[in-house]
């Protein structure tokens, strides 16, 4: 078993997507707040639209819940109608940002490089970039799993250095397992973590020791258990299921069960 596991603090990212209402964030707040609580040992994380995070910011405030963007412009500020600047995510209390989504890369036409600079800009202004990189089914089917995301994370790994991972997080998320319900094995996923976390490893493998790897793709209460026990998955990116409480507290707490396995 990898010796990291203990070291590294599960994380449940909430990715909501441009989803929600005051009403339906209030509502779904006050359901994850109730529990949240009990679930001390692992990081919860929600990621709402930019509009809401200073609402949601109230709410978090003196509990164990924390806020990130979903993500940011690679400007600091100044003439960008409709961007969003890594300052102003702090500003607001964000600890992370998602960065390179794949609905950002394949929708808004994000290259490797300008996530690359995107991952640079959150750092600088102290945030925790969580780096999306994940294959499509045809790149999957042609055998170019690792090279695509070996391609993504060499981009970053090109502008910032791999001790920067020490304070960043990855995200895999196969693109074809994305709001499709279909999520990767187990297997498939642990083998994709590993790879990941070696090519960090070959530069700097203090980094790839510490670095947490999250799994996201059609992450659900009934599957979170089994992805989440394999050593290299460090918690999970959820998109659909972040939006009911209920399912998603389930997905925390075998993100729990898991750390309580990895010391027991
Ligand atoms: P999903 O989305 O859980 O709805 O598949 C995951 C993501 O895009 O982060």
């Amino acid at each position: 078993m990898d010796e990291g596991l203990d070291v590294r603090r599960a994380l449940v990212a909430g990715n909501w997507k441009m989803n929600g209402t005051r009403v339906s964030v209030g509502a779904l707040m006050e359901g994850i707040l109730r529990q949240a609580g009990d679930l001390r040992d692992i990081e919860i994380a929600v990621f709402p639209p930019f509009v809401y995070l200073g609402m949601v910011a109230d709410l978090v405030r003196h509990t164990p819940v924390v806020l990130g963007g979903q993500d940011l412009s690679d400007h600091d500020s100044g003439a960008y109608t409709g961007e969003i600047g890594a300052g102003m995510l702090r500003d607001v209390g964000c600890r992370y940002v998602i960065v390179g989504h794949s609905e950002r890369r394949q929708y808004h036409g994000e290259s490797d490089e300008l996530v690359a600079r995107k991952f640079a800009r959150a750092l600088e202004h102290g945030l925790v970039p969580i780096l999306c990189v994940g294959e499509t089914l045809a790149e999957r089917e042609a055998g170019e799993t690792e090279a695509v995301a070996g391609r993504q994370l060499g981009a970053v790994l090109a502008t910032s250095t791999a001790a920067a991972f020490q304070q960043a997080v990855i995200a895999y998320e196969p693109v074809w397992a994305i709001g499709t319900g279909r999520n990767a094995t187990p297997e498939q996923a642990q083998a994709v973590h590993v790879f990941i976390r070696g090519q960090v490893g070959l530069r700097d493998p203090v980094a790839a020791r510490a670095v947490r790897i999250l799994y996201g793709g059609s992450v659900k209460g009934g599957n979170a258990a089994a992805l989440l026990a394999q050593p290299d998955i460090d918690g999970g990116l959820v998109g659909g299921a972040s939006l009911d409480a209920a399912e998603f507290l389930t997905i925390c707490r075998a993100a729990a069960t898991r750390i309580g396995a990895a010391q027991g």
